[in-house]
């Protein structure tokens, strides 16, 4: 059974080593995770957590509205393919908007590219490089 829920900044971590930091020396904790807007949400597979992501308020320039970042958003590769990320922009998606939330945004790997386009974010400006990690586009979606 396929659950999804708030969870701690500390219970992403584990996840966020796993899928999107092993062998790149980059901490797993991000600036934010304690901000009070800050929340994050875990996905769990017969009680086993098995997706995550966080989703930070943010005054970037490029967008003139209430914002929120998504971060860390990240699928073990055992759980991949099961809609567990579409689950996760979905919820996001409901309690932004309650929050009166007008965008979420997020630097995006290339790799990941077409899963956020296949969940209607729209390109921002060109891809970038972000030292470490490699290739990235900003993305945005209107909630
Ligand atoms: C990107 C990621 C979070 C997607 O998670 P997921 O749980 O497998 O995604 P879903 O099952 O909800 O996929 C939804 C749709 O996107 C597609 N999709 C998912 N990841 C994709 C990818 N990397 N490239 C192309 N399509 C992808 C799925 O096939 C599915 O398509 P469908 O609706 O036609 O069936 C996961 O692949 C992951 O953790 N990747 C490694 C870490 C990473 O790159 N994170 C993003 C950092 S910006």
């Amino acid at each position: 059974m396929i659950t999804i829920k708030e969870v701690s900044a500390e219970e992403t971590y584990e996840i966020r080593f796993e899928v999107l930091r092993k062998g790149i020396d980059l901490p797993t904790q991000f600036s934010g995770d304690f901000d009070t807007d800050t929340f994050h949400l875990g996905v769990f597979e017969n009680e086993k957590l098995v997706g995550i992501s966080s989703f930070m308020k943010t005054d970037n320039s490029e967008f003139n509205s209430e914002q929120y970042q998504l971060r860390g958003m990240a699928t073990l590769s055992i759980a991949r393919g099961k809609g567990i990320g579409k689950l996760m922009l979905d919820k996001a998606v409901l309690i932004l908007k309650e929050r009166k939330a007008n965008v979420l945004w997020c630097n995006a790997r290339a790799i990941a590219l077409q899963f956020y386009l296949k969940q209607n974010f729209q390109k921002k400006g060109k891809s970038f490089e972000i030292n470490k990690i490699g290739v990235h586009y900003m993305l945005f979606k209107n909630i």
